[in-house]
């Protein structure tokens, strides 16, 4: 079956048709909005037929950034109804109406390659946002290393995966039963099979609740926030984008002060993820120091980081080799295992991207390419869905989803 014949247009007009004037939102209903992560993958899409639009895709995100250097995983630079929970919900009061946690940050690293692309284009593009990149790395830096040094996920929404294993055990000790009324919209766009369960929906929205509570004061909600939990996506993306920062600001003279021990700090704090008893990059619990137990396509992030693990690369070889549509966002021979609802099983071609970049760039050319190929399989056949089942390869989610044809356009469908 094939039924995208022009995938490269395809995905050229899902970002065309996605783009917001100066930003693009991820899938139309779904999400209506500026996402942070999702932003920094739209401009590597951009970047393969417009380099310009591409840099305004980050400048815009950077519009939003707090004084104190966080930059918000959502800007909802207009009013939409059809997302919950909207502006009033959140209660900040940064440049732009945003949500108050983070996401995984990727600007940094992606920005650098679409510098790469073009360096005449992009020097003056990348000189200007550098200080802005490094103050959002600071206040990582500065409000959310564990004690070891690895970096912490304050809500699921923060490290992306929203309903991933890795929290189940710190979501079940938090009390939401005066979490009140509210109405879900994300189930009225897509099937509720393939989201997050209402249990979880009710933590979620307990936790925006305690950082409103808090004035978003991230001095108080190291106490008040119940949830805290050092993940390989927040370690790996913050270690990734320190050394990009740092290998930007020697290319182009500029000051990175103290960058080489925060990179030191981060490869202590990286390593400490090794789950020994599991033989992965697990996450673990802040509060309790209890393992979650959970191989997530997160634990593959390592390379992408720069740290190499024969270990990961056996069970690689053995995910590529055993699932027809590798990587699930949870391993498929663990218990809770979902082939279907969001981060507990479906793969995700972004994140195959990125570790198709570490696998890359740390000589294992042969595994980026097998990844690589099998993604381009999954998207020229099942289309441009938000995630896809790793066994039957059908779509999940939304559809003409802004990340996975930026995805087409830069790695999956580049031959
Ligand atoms: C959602 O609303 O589902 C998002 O993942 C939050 O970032």
């Amino acid at each position: 079956m094939n039924q995208h014949t022009n995938p490269d247009r395809e995905a050229r007009n899902i970002l065309i048709s996605n783009d917001r004037g100066g930003y693009t939102i991820p899938t139309e209903g779904l999400y209506p909005y500026q996402w942070n992560w999702d932003s920094a993958i739209a401009a590597l899409g951009f970047a393969q037929f417009d380099i310009d639009r591409a840099w305004i895709e980050i400048e815009t995100l950077f519009t939003g950034q707090w004084t104190d250097g966080m930059v918000p995983h959502i800007l909802f630079h207009q009013q939409d109804d059809g997302y919950f929970p909207g502006p009033d919900v959140w209660g900040c009061d940064g440049p732009i109406p945003s949500s108050g946690i983070i996401q995984p940050p990727l600007a940094a690293t992606m920005a650098r390659k679409i510098w790469e692309q073009d360096t005449d284009a992009g020097e003056a593009r990348i000189r200007e946002l550098f200080p802005q990149m490094l103050a959002w790395h600071q206040w990582i830096m500065k409000w959310r290393l564990d004690d070891h040094g690895a970096v912490c996920t304050t809500h699921p929404w923060e490290a992306g995966r929203d309903n991933a294993p890795d929290w189940d055990k710190a979501m079940a000790r938090i009390d939401a039963s005066d979490v009140g009324e509210y109405q879900r919209r994300d189930t009225s766009h897509v099937n509720s099979e393939d989201r997050p369960t209402k249990f979880d929906y009710d933590r979620y929205i307990k936790l925006v609740q305690i950082g409103r509570q808090a004035g978003w004061d991230q001095q108080a909600l190291l106490t008040q926030n119940p949830f805290r939990v050092a993940d390989p996506t927040m370690t790996f993306t913050t270690l990734r984008a320190a050394r990009d920062l740092l290998a930007i600001s020697e290319q182009l003279g500029l000051d990175a002060e103290g960058l080489g021990a925060d990179i030191a700090d981060l490869e202590v704090g990286a390593s400490s993820l090794w789950n020994e008893d599991l033989g992965v990059f697990d996450s673990r619990d802040a509060r309790t120091k209890e393992w979650s137990g959970s191989i997530s396509n997160a634990s593959y992030l390592c390379w992408y980081a720069g740290i190499e693990s024969e270990k990961m690369l056996d069970r690689l070889k053995a995910v590529l080799a055993s699932v027809p549509f590798p990587v699930p966002s949870y391993d498929t021979s663990m218990p809770n295992f979902d082939a279907r609802r969001y981060w507990r099983g479906p793969t995700w071609a972004f994140m195959n991207m990125m570790i198709g970049f570490g696998l890359a760039e740390m000589g294992h050319e042969q595994r980026a390419e097998e990844l690589r190929v099998k993604t381009k399989e999954l998207i020229s056949t099942y289309g441009f869905a938000e995630y896809f089942d790793p066994i039957s390869g059908s779509p999940a989610g939304g559809n003409a989803f802004t990340w996975t044809a930026a995805v087409w356009l830069h790695w999956a469908g580049r031959d």
